[in-house]
């Protein structure tokens, strides 16, 4: 039933949210365009990344855009389901011991009682706080919480972050012509894992650049 973790350890979940992340950031060009300044002026002179130059740049921006990708289109929209180990009330609702509990993070994260403009791609809204996906900020659990919470975080995050940084940094996008952004669908599939539904069309155009003065 529940087949994330065990079949195919978290490469689902990480190319979904690479695939959210572009996604959004064609829909909104004024975002790629921050997001790419950052990256290009962070690499400056680089013909490829490595996870060296990476650990040593500061890229937030980067990092807000795969947080709100990660908000915005959580990658597995229902927890693992917990057991209920006693009797207990919820919110007036008596819960009995053993009842099967289904923790919705992907409507928590649209919620506009916890989130300004909650169906907006807003990467800014990271700024200055400390709001993190780390199980304690019960509004924003896209790796879960608790015991149960996803070991492979910290792998899946720097695994986007570069993968990201450098499609960013190597390539300009385009859409096909007659398509506008806001054409751009973002539709999810059914399912374990919160897929968008059809595939994004892009086109990737190679950045000329003179390596010494880029
Ligand atoms: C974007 C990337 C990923 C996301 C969003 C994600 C999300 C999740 C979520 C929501 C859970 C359930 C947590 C809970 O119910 O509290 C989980 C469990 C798990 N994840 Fe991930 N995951 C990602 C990447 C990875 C990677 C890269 C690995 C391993 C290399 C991994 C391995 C696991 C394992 C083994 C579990 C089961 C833990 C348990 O049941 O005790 N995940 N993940």
């Amino acid at each position: 039933l529940w087949c994330h973790p065990p079949r195919d350890a978290g490469s689902d979940t990480s190319s979904t949210t690479l695939t959210w992340c572009m996604t959004e950031l064609i829909r909104y060009p004024a975002t790629m365009a921050r997001a790419q300044a950052e990256v290009r002026e962070a690499f400056k002179g680089k013909t490829t990344i490595t996870e060296d130059d990476f650990a040593r740049a500061n890229l937030s921006y980067l990092t807000f855009v795969v947080k709100e990708a990660l908000r915005l289109h959580c990658p597995v929209p229902l927890l693992v389901p917990r057991k209920c180990r006693e009797t207990c009330q919820v919110m007036g609702y008596d819960i009995p011991k053993g009842t099967c509990v289904f923790i919705n993070v992907w409507a928590i994260c649209r919620d506009a009682k916890y989130w300004e403009d909650a169906e907006e791609f807003k990467p800014e809204r990271f700024e200055n706080t400390s709001l993190d996906y780390k199980g304690t900020n019960y509004e924003f659990l896209p790796f879960g919480s608790g015991r149960r919470m996803c070991p492979g975080t910290n792998l899946g995050v720097a695994n986007m972050e570069l993968a990201l940084a450098s499609l960013l940094y190597q390539f300009d996008w385009k859409l096909p012509s007659g398509v506008e952004p806001k054409d751009v669908d973002v539709g999810e599939a059914p399912g374990l894992i919160g897929k968008k539904n059809t595939g994004l069309l892009v086109h990737p155009v190679s950045r000329l650049f003179d390596p010494v003065n880029a």
